[in-house]
Formats: C-alpha cells, sequence, structure tokens
C-alpha cells in the first residue's frame, strides 16, 4: 500500500454515509491491524485490505471521477451529404449516418475512447428530402427519431433522439408482443422484455441463481423480434449502461450510458444472417482444437498431483473418457500466477506428461491481479517497466483478491499483452495445455461498494469508468495472440465483452446448484448466442451446493451440447467425479460422457463453421419457426441447424412435451419420425435429441460415421473434420433419387455412410452394384460419385 497522509477527508462509505475521518490513514490502518488479526478466526484475513482498498478508492473516486455533462442535442437543422455518408445536423451535434445495401447501419453522435471494433466498408448512400437510402433500405428523421424501412415500407426499427446530460440515453420503440434477447450473459427469461439490466461485468459473489444481475460479462448488444421482423441493436460502448426495456414504459426500451461514446449499429435481414454481419463488426469465433470439445473434469481444487493421477487413473480404470482437467488455485505458490506450489506441484511436468500418454491435458486457473511483493518476478517486473494499471495521479493501483494487495496489468496496451502472453511460455514448458481466465471483470475483494476497480484507475484506452467492460477481454487477447503464434489456444474465461468469442470460451460462473439455475444456465447461454458469443457453457452440477444423482445427471444431459463440457464444483460441494454418485448411476453418467464424445466430430464440425460464419452455436427455437408459439420456448435448444435438445429441467420427471420447429425431425434413439408438438418418456438415462431430416451428422463410434437423415428433399452438409490441428473439408450431397456426390480434402480416406428413414438395398459404382446391410457402406478413397438402390 503506498502511504498517503491525510489529516481530514470525506469518505463516502457504501452510498448511505458520509463520515468524517478523523485519524490519520496510518493509525488508522494500525487499528485496522489490530481488528483483523482478531477476526482473522472467522473472517477471510482480509479486513484491513478491504477497509484499506475500499477508502482509497473512494478518495481517488471523489477527487478524479467526473459524471458526463453533456450538451442536449437540440434542434434539426439540415441533412447533407459528404462522400459516402450522411450527416444529419443538429445544434449541438452531428450524426453521422453510415450504411451498407446488406442492412448494417450505424449512427454516430459523439466520440469516445477507442475500442475493438473492425472498420467496416460502407456502401455509397443516396440522400433526398432528408431520407437516407441503400440497398433495399431506406432512413427518414423526424421529430420523433429515426425510421428505418424496407422497400415495403415496413417499419423495422424507430429510435428516438437520444437525450445527453449527464447520462447519454438512447431509447428505441417496442411494437406489440416483442421479444428481446442478448445483453451478454443475463439471467433472465427467454424474453427480457419488462426487466431493467445493468451492463456492467461483476463478480456475482461466489454463487448466485435466476434474475440475478448484472453478472460477469455484460454487452450492449439486444436482438429484438417484432412482427417478423428483427434487427440487432450493438452499442460501442464499455461502460456503466442500465437497459430499461420496457419496465418503466410498456412502449420503449432506454438504453442509459454513463459514459461515452454514442455509437451504434442496427443490423437487420434473417436472423443468422444478422450474426455473420455482427461478426464482421466485433470479430468471429477463433478455432479452437478438437480436444477442447471432449469432457472436462475440474474441482475447487484438486490439491497436489498425486490427487490428479488418481483422479485420471480412475476414469481409465472405469473407461469415462476425459480430455481435460483443471487445477484451480491452490496449486499457486500463494496465489501468485505464473508460479507452482512446489510441495504440492514440484512434479507438474511429469505430471503432464503422464496425463499426456492417457490423452488427458492439463489446464489451469489464470489470475489477473499480480500479488504485490518485491522480489516475485513478475510483479518486479511489471513496476519496472510501468506495466501495472495507476490512479491519474501516477500511484499503482493495489487492491485485495487471493493473494492479498495486488496490482493489475494494464492488458489495454500492446507492450503490456505482449510481456504478459509470453510468461504462458513458462506454463507451456510445464506441459500445461489450456488456460483458464478467473476473476477478470476484474474481481475485488472490499469491504464495501463496487467490488471492481476505482473509476478513476486509468488505462490506455480511456479510465476504468469508460473501459471497464473490456479488461477480462483484453486479458484474454493478451494470451490468444501469443499462444495462437505456435497453435490453437484453449482459453475459458469469465468475463468478455462483445466478440470475446475471437479470444475465449465463456461459462456462467458460480451459479448455486438448484433445478431452477439448471435451466437458467440455458436460458443465459442462450442470451449470450443472441450476443454473438458461440463458445459457451456452464458448471455442470452448479458452483455451489451437492446436486444429488438425479439433479448431477440431468444437468449433464442438459449441456449435452454446450460447447464447454465442463463439471466443477467449489470447495465445500461435496466430490462430484462420475463414480462419487454409486454404482447405481455410474453407468448412466459413464453413457452421457461417452454418447458426448460420439458426437466430437459433429460438434467440431459445427464449431469451425461458427468461426467462418460468425454464427453461434447453441440456438434458440425461435429461430427455426415464425409460430408465435414457439417464441418462448424456453426448455430446448438447438446446436447447430440440425440438432434439438429437449433435456429434463424438472426433479422426479420422466417425460415431457417437445415442440419441434417446422419439418419433420428423427428421434435420436428409434430413428422415428415426428413432428409439431409430441410427448416424449424421458427415464433417467434418457436424453431427448431429435435429428433434423435433411440433415448429415458426423459420429465418432471407433471410426468416422455419417449419418445420414433421409427427406423427401435430400440431403446435404459440409462437414469440417480435425486432420491434427488441420481441418479438411467434406461435402456430400444426396439427391432425391438416391445420387450421392462426394468431395473431400486428401486427408480424409474412407468414409462409412450410414442411412435413416430410408431402406438402402444396395449402392452401384461405376456400373458395378453392391448389396449392403443394415443401411450402412462406404465410399472409399477416391470415389466421388455413387448411386443408391432403395428398396
Ligand atoms: C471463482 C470462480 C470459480 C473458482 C473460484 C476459485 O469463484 O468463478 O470457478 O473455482 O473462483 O478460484
Amino acid at each position: 500500500m503506498p502511504k498517503i497522509n491525510i489529516k481530514i477527508n470525506t469518505v463516502k462509505i457504501g452510498k448511505k454515509f458520509n463520515i468524517l475521518l478523523l485519524f490519520t490513514q496510518q493509525i488508522y490502518m494500525q487499528l485496522l491491524e489490530e481488528i483483523d488479526g482478531f477476526l482473522k478466526t472467522f473472517g477471510d484475513g482480509m479486513l484491513k485490505d478491504r477497509i484499506s482498498y475500499s477508502l482509497t478508492r473512494d478518495r481517488y473516486d471523489s477527487i478524479y471521477y467526473k459524471k458526463l455533462n453533456m450538451k442536449k442535442i437540440g434542434r434539426f437543422l439540415s441533412a447533407e451529404k459528404s462522400n459516402k455518408y450522411v450527416y444529419f445536423h443538429f445544434e449541438n451535434y452531428d450524426l453521422k449516418v453510415e450504411a451498407r445495401g446488406d442492412g448494417v447501419f450505424k449512427f454516430s453522435w459523439t466520440d469516445g475512447p477507442k475500442l475493438p471494433v473492425e472498420n467496416i466498408e460502407f456502401d455509397d448512400l443516396q440522400l433526398h428530402d432528408n431520407t437516407v437510402s441503400v440497398g433495399n433500405y431506406s432512413i427518414s428523421l423526424d421529430e420523433n427519431g429515426l425510421y428505418l424501412k424496407d422497400q415495403d415500407g415496413k417499419l423495422i426499427y424507430q429510435g428516438y433522439i437520444p437525450d445527453f446530460n449527464e447520462v447519454l440515453s438512447q431509447s428505441l420503440r417496442i411494437f406489440g408482443d416483442d421479444l428481446f434477447s442478448g445483453l451478454g450473459e443475463k439471467a433472465g427469461p427467454i424474453n427480457l422484455r419488462g426487466h431493467v439490466y445493468r451492463l456492467w461485468n461483476h463478480d456475482a459473489k461466489g454463487s448466485y441463481g435466476p434474475d440475478s444481475d448484472p453478472l460477469y460479462l455484460n454487452i450492449p448488444v439486444l436482438l429484438h423480434l417484432h412482427d417478423d421482423v428483427s434487427y440487432l441493436i450493438f452499442f460501442e460502448n464499455a461502460g456503466d449502461a442500465t437497459v430499461d426495456i420496457g419496465f418503466s414504459r410498456e412502449d420503449k426500451v432506454t438504453f442509459y450510458f454513463k459514459s461515452k461514446p454514442m455509437v451504434y449499429y442496427v443490423i437487420t435481414g434473417d436472423i443468422k444472417s444478422i450474426y455473420s454481419k455482427f461478426s464482421e463488426i466485433t470479430g468471429k469465433p477463433y478455432r479452437p482444437p478438437y480436444w477442447a470439445f471432449g469432457f472436462q473434469q475440474s474441482r475447487y481444487s484438486y490439491m497436489s498431483s498425486a490427487e490428479v493421477r488418481s483422479i485420471v487413473d480412475r476414469f481409465n480404470e472405469l473407461g469415462i473418457p476425459l480430455s481435460a482437467i483443471y487445477l484451480d488455485i491452490d496449486y499457486m505458490d500463494e496465489f501468485k500466477v505464473f508460479t507452482f506450489n512446489s510441495d504440492r506441484f514440484w512434479d507438474v511436468k511429469d505430471l503432464t506428461k503422464y496425463l499426456g500418454e492417457r490423452g488427458v491435458r492439463l489446464i489451469t486457473i489464470m489470475e489477473p491481479n499480480v500479488k504485490m511483493e518485491p522480489g516475485y518476478t513478475i510483479y518486479d517486473e511489471a513496476v519496472k517497466n510501468g506495466y501495472f494499471i495507476k490512479y491519474p495521479d501516477g500511484n499503482i493501483f493495489y487492491a485485495p483478491v487471493w493473494p492479498l494487495m495486488a496490482a493489475f496489468p494494464d492488458f489495454s496496451r500492446n507492450d503490456v499483452r505482449e510481456w504478459w502472453g509470453k510468461k504462458y511460455d513458462f506454463m507451456k514448458k510445464n506441459g500445461v495445455s489450456g488456460f483458464w481466465h478467473d476473476m477478470n471483470e476484474p474481481a475485488i475483494f472490499v469491504a464495501w461498494g463496487d467490488n471492481s476497480m476505482a473509476l478513476s484507475a486509468a488505462q490506455s484506452n480511456g479510465s476504468h469508468s469508460e473501459v471497464h467492460n473490456l479488461f477480462g477481454y483484453y486479458m484474454d487477447k493478451a494470451a490468444y495472440d501469443h499462444l495462437s503464434k505456435t497453435e490453437r489456444p484453449f482459453i475459458l474465461s469469465r468475463s468478455g465483452w462483445a466478440g470475446i468469442s475471437r479470444y475465449a470460451w465463456i461459462w456462467t460462473g458460480d451459479t448455486e446448484t438448484s433445478w431452477k439455475e439448471m435451466k437458467q444456465n440455458l436460458l443465459t447461454i442462450l442470451h449470450m448466442s443472441a450476443s454473438g458469443i458461440s463458445l459457451t457453457g456452464c458448471d455442470i452440477g452448479g458452483f455451489v451446493g451437492s446436486p444429488d444423482a438425479e439433479l448431477f445427471i440431468r444437468w449433464l444431459q442438459s449441456a449435452i451440447f454446450y460447447p464447454l463440457f465442463r463439471v466443477h464444483s467449489n470447495k465445500k460441494s461435496k466430490r462430484r467425479e462420475p463414480w462419487e454418485f454409486g454404482e447405481k448411476y455410474l453407468g448412466i453418467i459413464r453413457d452421457i460422457i461417452k454418447l458426448r464424445h460420439s458426437f466430437l466430430p459433429q460438434i467440431y464440425s459445427e464449431a469451425i463453421s461458427s468461426s467462418i460464419t460468425g454464427i453461434p452455436m447453441i440456438r434458440p427455437v425461435y429461430w427455426y419457426s415464425s409460430n408465435p408459439d414457439m417464441l418462448l420456448v424456453d426448455d430446448e435448444y438447438l446446436f447447430g441447424d440440425s440438432i434439438l435438445v429437449a433435456p429434463i429441467f424438472s426433479e422426479h420427471s420422466t417425460s415431457r412435451i417437445v415442440k419441434l420447429p417446422p419439418g419433420l425431425w428423427y428421434n435420436l434413439y428409434s430413428d422415428e419420425k415426428v413432428f409439431g408438438e409430441i410427448k416424449v418418456e424421458a427415464p433417467l438415462n434418457m436424453i431427448p435429441i431429435y435429428i433434423r431430416s435433411g440433415s448429415i451428422i458426423a459420429r465418432d463410434e471407433g471410426k468416422l460415421i455419417l449419418h445420414v437423415f433421409h427427406s423427401e428433399e435430400g440431403e446435404s452438409a459440409k462437414i469440417y473434420i480435425d486432420a491434427g490441428g488441420e481441418d479438411s473439408e467434406l461435402d456430400i450431397s444426396v439427391s432425391k433419387d438416391g445420387k450421392i456426390n462426394i468431395h473431400r480434402g486428401s486427408s480424409i480416406k474412407a468414409v462409412t455412410i450410414k442411412f435413416h428413414g430410408v431402406y438402402v438395398k444396395g449402392i452401384t459404382i461405376n456400373g458395378n452394384t453392391k448389396y449392403i446391410e443394415d443401411n450402412l457402406f462406404e465410399i472409399e478413397e477416391g470415389v466421388n460419385e455413387l448411386q443408391l438402390i432403395f428398396q
């Protein structure tokens, strides 16, 4: 702690009290030290640090944090075309309008900190009578705001003229029975309408359940569906904001921002194309390694190499697939990032070798907080080079987290990211394969007030108040940029911002263990999808609490197609490795994990496809149906276009209703063709899964098998197959009359096909007919065409 003498100061404690400090800070600290010592037996031993930080933060913020004080917008004066763009001139601001004919619009009212979005090219706009036109769209303006319409005059979006003062507010019109989704990670219902949310990355303080807000990752992005039309609005803003979605006024959504800029995009088109276009602005998901989609086992904390070995051995003995195992904070030496505890993990290199021989990767937690300890290399280097975030007067920002007082690298700087990224080499040298970025909101242990950084702390891209929501994003970028030079990294992050999938995966953090939270996880993941985030998952079984076998199994089932498939739990939770629930359930748990592993080729292919298109993998049912009845289906999800999962979310339930999007669907287990609304039996060992007719699904069943689900119109797919870190492409189509065309990358040899829904008697290749059994046959290398012989 830097020592600062103050004789008299006014300090805010929480929002409620103002107390006059009559002591010098040193005397005050001494007193706290006494109290802290006394409390140590039952407190966390950080009382002094927590209070000292909270006081220091309040003092700095009272001096340096300034609220906005913006001029009103004033009257509209004129419109002008300048180069390709159009300016709407108001008394005090010029609104710049940029647009693309395919439905991307950008509205810039003010400048502000530079945020990580791509500069996309816009089209040449036309301006007549204060109306802008581009492609099939027009934007007009009146005293009520801006109207975006399609060529038939249908109103897609209406945004009111913003109001500027101490906050920047922008309202949007609600039309009727509208649906809203997005805002990043939200523990709300499928339709966020009627609620108020805050956009401020926030540590949920160890445990949360439905409706808790805000959580770790927030993005000012909202998908708005009304009358069959949809658009997405995305604000380039990384500061504190509140969004009122028809709560105060039924007909309006209002975003309130406490900092600049006021720049936003409106993107329209069909839903999938919206996410492709959005990803051009915020970045596409990266290509993760194949192994990352396998089953991952974690716990806070596996305490020694010996313990990790014995768990991995047990997985092996029991024949349960395991892709990775995690080390939580206790592997470190006094919670110092980039260290290993030498008593318990002295042999980490041998450990990772041992795991590697068994096909298991080691993933370690990484903290953004660097222990304040002269002599600790990471700390010393950062102090010497000025890499830590500072208060505006140049003092380093210190705050307590796991390692007690710690400092925080300014990840917004290129040089700091480069320095930090290279530190991962030490972990790699020890054989660590993946990294788990926690506490990167950043989380801070406070005595009162917001549990993050002081608003006035200065970062290279702005004050913390302006760029808070980007802290985790830039930490992820630091690791990704370095690691991706030599491999496809695995980075799991708790916090982030728009476009985070270009660097990391996101999990929903410290959820409580309960039936309702298991379902909430799905909704939160769907809101993340609606925010353009593709690589998502949750702590299977919940973080805080101990699920019984039924809840654990249902949770594992619900997550069967979540990109991240990881069990994790808190220190006090009962052990949760697959065998911990007893012999009776072990078989069921093993089968679920095996089922997941059999789908890895399909999951991987979808992830690569998502990295190309920018479209998130987990999707709500309403993407696929215009039926208003399907809008609020909140207990099912689609993985890609072809797989529908309808988990069991209620205790003691062994059946449920499944609402299927239009078309014919196949029951995964029985091949029964179903449509519409059906009732399905789902005993504890069963997850209702349906495959869309017309799709082709890749599975690993000892060898790669492509499952073709027959439809009257034929079937086709583009499948990306992992070829040792590279992707090989396979294009396959089956025409109505049974002609197969297949094109595959050179690394893909023979391909096995299994037909569903129609009896295939044989195949003809180059005039030679061969009869087959079980609808199963092989297409040998070099064969690109063949004819099916149906019954
Ligand atoms: C945070 C993380 C949790 C982790 C714990 C200890 O609460 O969200 O996953 O186990 O810290 O590191």
